[in-house]
């Protein structure tokens, strides 16, 4: 790893971990805050974490420090993103005296583009966060702290196919992800469909802060999630593909269809976004059962099962402006890797 410290002689303990987590994609969708402070969400979501699109974090707590560092993919950060991580170490660090912290992540994913890097991001700080300040979380404690970082990562502590509960008090004691399946419950597929590299335009909060403000379809909104999300669950206890498939849609074309009736209108689409989700329209009237979401990016996430990657993957190469695909299946929990791990 890249900041190994060194602990000679009567030097205190190193308070140092390293954590992984894996980004997850949301099938019922969360878009809409009820608390902006606690980052608390205005609906439940139901999400599949994936095995290919990680995040591996490390962070040491030294006395030496004056400033918490932050370093992604090799490069210091500097303002609003390392004030983002700063502010979320504030609900972490030990607390006997200031101590800062040197944080090093690497994301084997682009990072802000729509692929829920702020999700398997903010899981794995959490981990390697409070496990160097020398606490044993439960998941579920540490499914409320990521969510402090970001609504997604609550689903990230877990592997498999997740969901994350609205809670009913203002203290936010309900609202945590619990786990529905674990990875090897249903051997499903995600293929990720990059379609552009660049940064997203408009952020989460910011785009769920202005389509509650504008959109008329927003309340709407919140009043349907639970059924979709009762759905969801039963969909998943049957292992009906068809109905997952479906709900999944639906909802990420009821999120789009609120985002885009905001005023001015959130669009996160780009021309291959639509070209994708035309192709997948296609395939689906040719029999192959294979269904879409899209977040708050341009790429496209085409669910389906193992048997139709081969024509789903042979659909797509006729999309020339298609930037990277990841085939994806359902991926573990966040997990602390130990320095034997590492090294081998
Ligand atoms: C469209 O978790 O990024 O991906 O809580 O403000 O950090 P914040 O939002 P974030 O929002 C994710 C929105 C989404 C849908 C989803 O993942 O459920």
């Amino acid at each position: 790893m890249k900041h190994q410290k060194q602990n000679s002689g009567n030097e205190r303990p190193e308070r140092s971990a390293t954590a992984v987590a894996h980004a997850n994609i949301a099938l019922i969708k969360y878009w809409g805050k009820r608390s902006l402070s606690r980052n608390l969400p205005a609906v439940g979501s139901i999400s599949m974490t994936v095995d290919s699109l990680k995040t591996e974090t490390e962070v040491s707590f030294e006395d030496t420090l004056e400033q918490d560092h932050f370093e992604l993919n090799g490069k210091k950060v500097k303002g609003p993103a390392r004030e983002r991580v700063s502010s979320f170490l504030d609900l972490i660090r030990p607390t006997e005296r200031e101590t800062y912290a040197e944080v090093v992540s690497t994301n084997n994913f682009p990072t802000g583009a729509g692929l829920a890097s702020s999700a398997s991001g903010f899981a794995a700080l959490t981990l390697a966060a409070s496990r160097a300040a020398g606490q044993h979380l439960k998941k579920k404690d540490l499914s409320r702290v990521a969510r402090q970082g970001s609504g997604s990562a609550a689903r990230s502590v877990y592997g498999g196919l997740v969901e994350m509960k609205r809670g009913a008090t203002p203290d936010g004691k309900g609202d945590y992800a619990e786990t529905l399946a674990d990875e090897d419950y249903w051997d499903l597929r995600l293929v990720v469909v990059l379609t552009a590299e660049d940064g997203k335009e408009v952020g989460s909060t910011q785009g769920m802060i202005h389509a509650a403000e504008t959109s008329p379809f927003y309340s709407k909104w919140i009043d349907e999630q639970p059924a979709d999300l009762e759905a969801m669950r039963q969909a998943i206890v049957q292992k009906n593909f068809e109905k997952l498939g479906e709900l999944t849609e639906r909802s990420c074309f009821k999120m789009h269809g609120l985002m885009m009736a905001a005023q001015p209108s959130l669009l996160y689409w780009n021309p291959t976004t639509v070209m994708v989700v035309q192709k997948v329209r296609e395939l689906r009237s040719q029999g192959i059962p294979a269904y879409i979401t899209m977040d708050a990016g341009p790429q496209v996430k085409i669910l389906c099962l193992p048997a139709w990657i081969d024509n789903i993957k042979q659909a797509l190469s006729t999309i020339n402006s298609i930037k990277k695909l990841w085939i994806c299946k359902p991926g573990p929990a966040a997990e602390i890797i130990s320095r034997e791990k590492e090294k081998a």
